[in-house]
Formats: structure tokens, sequence, C-alpha cells
């Protein structure tokens, strides 16, 4: 999860960095535990089965993953193609939606997408 400001624009051609990096991204970061916990934290505040939208989901680990595995309803949404290839297959349970974040209003709305219409 990001917020908008800090995720970086890719301009028109552009390949998305994380096109690159791909699988070696889960490799490199092994050291997850922070981020699990302020993850725990943050579904200890949800109600069962909430709606999250995860923008920047990457490979879907772990936090698509560990919000899946918590009951929640998940939409992940990412401009690598690479990476949402790979939430498909590690997050099977999640929507995925192509998107940046120029291009998927609800990145910059409070209300969440659904399903059947993440972007
Ligand atoms: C740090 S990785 C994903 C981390 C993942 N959420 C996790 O569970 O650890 C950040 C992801 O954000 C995506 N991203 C960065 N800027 C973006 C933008 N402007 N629009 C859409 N996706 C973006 C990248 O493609 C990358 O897959």
């Amino acid at each position: 999860m990001a917020a908008p400001g800090m995720l970086s624009r890719v301009t028109e051609n552009q390949v998305p960095a994380f096109d690159l990096i791909g699988k070696r991204y889960d490799e490199s970061f092994v050291e997850r535990d922070t981020q699990i916990a302020e993850v725990d934290w943050l579904i200890a505040q949800l109600p069962q089965g909430a709606r999250v939208l995860d923008l920047g989901c990457g490979s879907g680990l772990p936090t698509a993953r560990q919000l899946l595995d918590a009951g929640m309803v998940v939409v992940g949404v990412d401009e690598s193609r690479v990476m949402l290839d790979l939430a498909e297959e590690q997050a099977p349970a999640a929507t995925t939606a192509s998107a940046t974040s120029a291009t998927c209003p609800a990145w910059a709305s409070s209300t969440p997408p659904s399903p059947s219409s993440p972007c």
C-alpha cells in the first residue's frame, strides 16, 4: 500500500521500473517483519471481510496475500504488468487491475473501488 504522493509517475513510452525488477523484488526483500506487523495492525482495525484497495500491490507479497488470508476482499492495482502477473499467481483471490496513479480515479478517491470495477 502506498500514498499517492509517494509513487512515481510513469511517462508515456516508459517501461515501468518494476517490469524490469519482477521476481527479483521478492528475492531481494526478505526481511519484512515490520511491514507484516503493520499490516497485522491494519487488519485488527478493519471489520471482518472489509474491502481493501492495495495501491502498488506489486507481486502480492506479502501484503495482498496477508490481507486475503485474514479474510479481506482485496483489489490490487499496479502499473507493472510483470508485477501484476506475479500477484495473480501469489495472491490469486485478489482482483487485480493494471493502472497507474494517473489513470485510476480510485487512487485519489476516498470511495473504495469494487472488485467488478477496480479503476
Ligand atoms: C514496493 S513494490 C510493492 C510492495 C507490495 N505492496 C508489498 O506487499 O510489499 C511497489 C509497487 O508499486 C508500483 N507503483 C509505483 N508507482 C506506481 C504508480 N504511480 N502507479 C501504479 N503503480 C505504481 C510498482 O510497479 C511496484 O510494483
